[in-house]
């Protein structure tokens, strides 16, 4: 098909921009006036025990509140565990806010107060009086290690670790060069800038109106609606816009639960709103323990890989992802043996954060690959191309495309890695000590169950609507651009409408799918409004499309046209009046081909280019410059794909360097619960970072062409940075953060 009017692959700026940058756009918190009431949760101040007692009296006296839910008087809701369990939920008991006595993490919410305003409910819930038999607090995952276990019950089949195939701990034993490494990250949290928050505006006869901070409407609404039995035509939930949320909003959080509950009891609109605080006792990036042997011949060719992941989880529920299965196909390997292991804390259940499992898992193999390049002492680039790998050994399928041999190349060249010398220490500048360090990425690329409708309008205006969420990424804009392409009109005449419950189904935003499912369901549903106007063209008097098929035309400039002959069209406008339609509207749906996926798989690669520059006296270290080179299909916007992955760099670059969520072991509480103390990148700790997309055709991996890159950009950059450093000081470090005290 020929595209006049080219949209996709041009770097638009965002269609909601202006809203966001103009306060025009509201957030979850941002909903409802007058009369709304406010709810503030009350924070349990021990890590594991009971509630013996909670004094509201005090809470309950102070002006403008109006109740106070405990577990005492909590207001019934289902008592059927399923109904619990929201879309993404996992093996396990989910958390319940104030179930019974029981405290199961630090922060755990055991009551919230409602009051007339924010303040107020705040200013309250100061005053509850809680009584604990608090009991010894287990949450050192490096002491909990002899309690480990397999998960009984997979949340995901492709999270099991294979087989081990061929003979891994022979291969090891007899190999000529071979490392064996632990590596410890500790613990992250989210932070988005948004705090979570949610506004249940109630409406007369039941109905409701909740305005949540998630990362998608329909699992917050079927969550409400089966937690409290509501009629599901009578509940709305909206994400119009987020900020931020990195898999933190996945899931519902207590918030939404609240809000509910309260607006259902008082009959009368509620928000609930969190702190900064609050922010750290939801969910979180669990802490692993790794250990990555490899072994590999004298031209470095891998003989054995084997990787263990420990991870951390909670009492409640058994959190998993995928930390070990990336060392069985990243590279070429016939002995290789997996394994993953959970041990269970007295913490709230951990949550998937920006490309769970790989961020950690990929990147501890990725220390050990450059451990493993200087033990044979071939350069870190070489070492992988010499090993790379043209199927996916874990499950014998073939890659839909891999253009990872392209993102060495180039982004070495951009980087200028061929001026690395090899030896550590042996690079200068001035006072500071330089590191140049790689690693590669890999994250999934899938596409879930989606639809859309698109309808067109005889004035050549084109309206598209989904569920799916824009947590930042450039949804808006991108739905916006498959629509326009294919309809043939300008972004301009495009309205988006999503982050709304009550249109078309699509799954939560997350696992970088959004993009290329509700991107072709956008595409199908405008490729069936073109057909459908071709159908009616058809039926016009002297009609000039005689036996075209669908293949054979394209929308262009506001008319229907032949593609061998853009001369012949006809006008939209003049279809539909000879149609007597106003508009047209088609529904879009896409979803996986399971048979396609019997013999594919589809991975989205980086590789990743790091310069420290460490002044050895002070310990600090400055991560100057980043190349990140990314193959990740079809970039439908190569704008609002470079801002995902230049957010996935400076993400990394906390993750190697400063985020460590710290816990007091003695007491089980989080110590750095706000953002001074748990300290993210800012301006300053960000410098020079360059993206390149190299080209990489698939016509697999999704109908658009195009693969996620939400969470790509990430992968791997805290080990480049781990690498970096031992290349600038000879120091090996296995523990994240790399903070000052671990450099000197
Ligand atoms: Mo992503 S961690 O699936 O939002």
């Amino acid at each position: 098909m020929l595209n006049e009017t080219k949209v996709v692959g041009l770097p638009l700026s965002r269609i909601d921009g202006p809203l966001k940058v103009s306060g025009g756009a509201k957030y979850a918190a941002d909903h409802g006036g007058h009369g709304m009431l406010h709810g503030y949760a009350v924070p349990a101040t021990v890590a594991t025990g009971r509630i013996v007692e909670i004094e509201t009296g005090l809470a309950e006296r102070f002006p403008g509140v109006i109740k106070i839910y405990t577990h005492e008087n909590r207001p019934k809701t289902s008592e059927d565990d399923d109904k619990w369990k929201d879309a993404v939920a996992l093996p396990g008991h989910p958390f319940r806010p104030l179930e019974n006595d029981r405290i199961l993490y630090d922060g755990q919410p055991i009551a919230l107060v409602v009051a007339e305003s924010f303040e107020a409910a705040r200013d309250a819930a100061s005053l509850v009086r809680v009584r604990y038999v608090a009991e010894e607090p287990h949450t050192d995952l490096g002491r909990e290690q002899r309690r480990s276990y397999v998960p009984p019950q997979p949340r995901k089949e492709e999270f099991v670790p294979p087989e081990p195939r061929g003979n891994p701990q022979g291969a090891f034993a007899d190999a000529p060069f071979k490392i064996s490494s632990e590596y410890r990250l500790e613990g992250e949290y989210h932070n988005p800038m948004e705090l979570f928050a949610s506004t249940a505006l109630w409406e007369e006869d039941g109905f409701l109106t909740i305005h949540d901070k998630t990362q998608g409407s329909q699992n917050s609404h079927d969550y409400v609606c089966n937690v409290f039995g509501l009629d599901p035509e009578k509940v709305t939930v909206k994400n119009s816009f987020v900020g931020g949320a990195f898999g933190s909003g996945l899931r519902p959080k207590h918030q939404l639960f609240f809000a509910v509950m309260a607006a259902l009891d008082l009959k009368q609109s509620v928000k609930v709103e969190m702190s900064r605080r609050e922010m750290f006792y939801l969910t979180w990036r669990p802490a692993t323990i790794q250990t990555v042997s490899l072994a590999a011949d004298r031209e470095g060719r891998l003989l054995s890989v084997m990787h263990h992941a420990l991870q951390a989880t909670s009492r409640y529920e058994d959190y998993q992802e995928n930390v070990v299965n990336w060392a069985g196909l990243a590279y070429k390997c016939d002995n290789v043996r997996l394994s993953y292991e959970l041990a269970e804390l007295d913490v709230s259940t951990p949550g998937d954060m920006r490309a769970p499992g790989a961020a950690t898992g990929v990147t501890a193999l990725e220390m050990a690959m450059d451990e493993l390049a200087y033990e044979v002492g071939i350069d870190p680039v070489e070492l992988r191309l010499r090993n790379f790998a043209t199927r996916d050994q874990n499950q014998d399928k073939q890659f839909t495309s891999k253009a990872l041999d392209a993102c060495y190349r180039e982004g070495a060249a951009r980087f200028g890695w061929n001026s690395r010398s090899f030896t550590p220490r042996s690079m200068r500048d001035g006072n500071d000590l330089v590191g140049w360090g790689m690693a590669t990425g890999i994250w999934e690329a899938t596409i879930m169950p989606a639809e859309a409708k698109v309808r067109l309008s005889a004035g050549g205006k084109a309206a598209v609507s989904a569920a799916a969420s824009d947590i930042g990424t450039g949804t808006y804009t991108v739905l916006g651009q498959v629509a326009a392409e294919v309809l043939g009109v300008p972004l301009d005449d495009v309205t988006v409408l999503i982050g709304d419950s009550s249109l078309p189904k699509t799954g939560v935003e997350g696992g970088s799918w959004t993009a290329a499912s509700s991107g072709s369901a956008v595409q199908a549903a405008s490729g069936a409004v073109r057909n459908t106007l071709l159908k009616h063209a058809k039926s016009m008097p002297n009609s000039p499309f005689g036996q075209a098929s669908q293949d054979e035309v394209t929308l262009a400039e506001g008319r229907l046209v032949l593609d061998r002959n853009h001369q012949v069209g006809v006008s939209i406008g003049d279809i539909m009046d000879a149609a007597g339609v106003s508009f047209i509207e088609e529904h879009g749906k896409v979803a996986p081909d399971q048979e396609q996926a019997k013999k594919f798989i589809s991975y989205t690669h980086s590789a990743v280019f790091v310069e420290v520059k460490l002044d050895e006296e002070l310990g600090v270290t400055r991560v100057t410059r980043v190349v990140s080179a990314v193959a990740g299909g079809r970039v439908l916007n190569p704008k609002t794909a470079r801002s995902q992955i230049l957010g996935g760099v400076v993400m990394g670059i906390g993750m190697a360097l400063h985020e460590e969520g710290m816990v007091d072991h003695r007491t089980g509480r989080i110590m750095n619960h706000n953002i001074a103390e748990y300290h993210m990148p800012a301006h300053a700790d960000v410098e020079d970072i360059e993206v390149i997309f190299v080209h990489e055709d698939d016509d697999k991996v999704s109908p658009l062409g195009a693969k996620g890159l939400g969470e790509i950009g990430i992968i791997g950059v805290a080990a480049a940075v781990s690498n970096a450093i031992f290349h600038a000081t000879g120091k090996r470090i296995r523990h994240f953060p790399i903070t000052i005290d671990k450099i000197l």
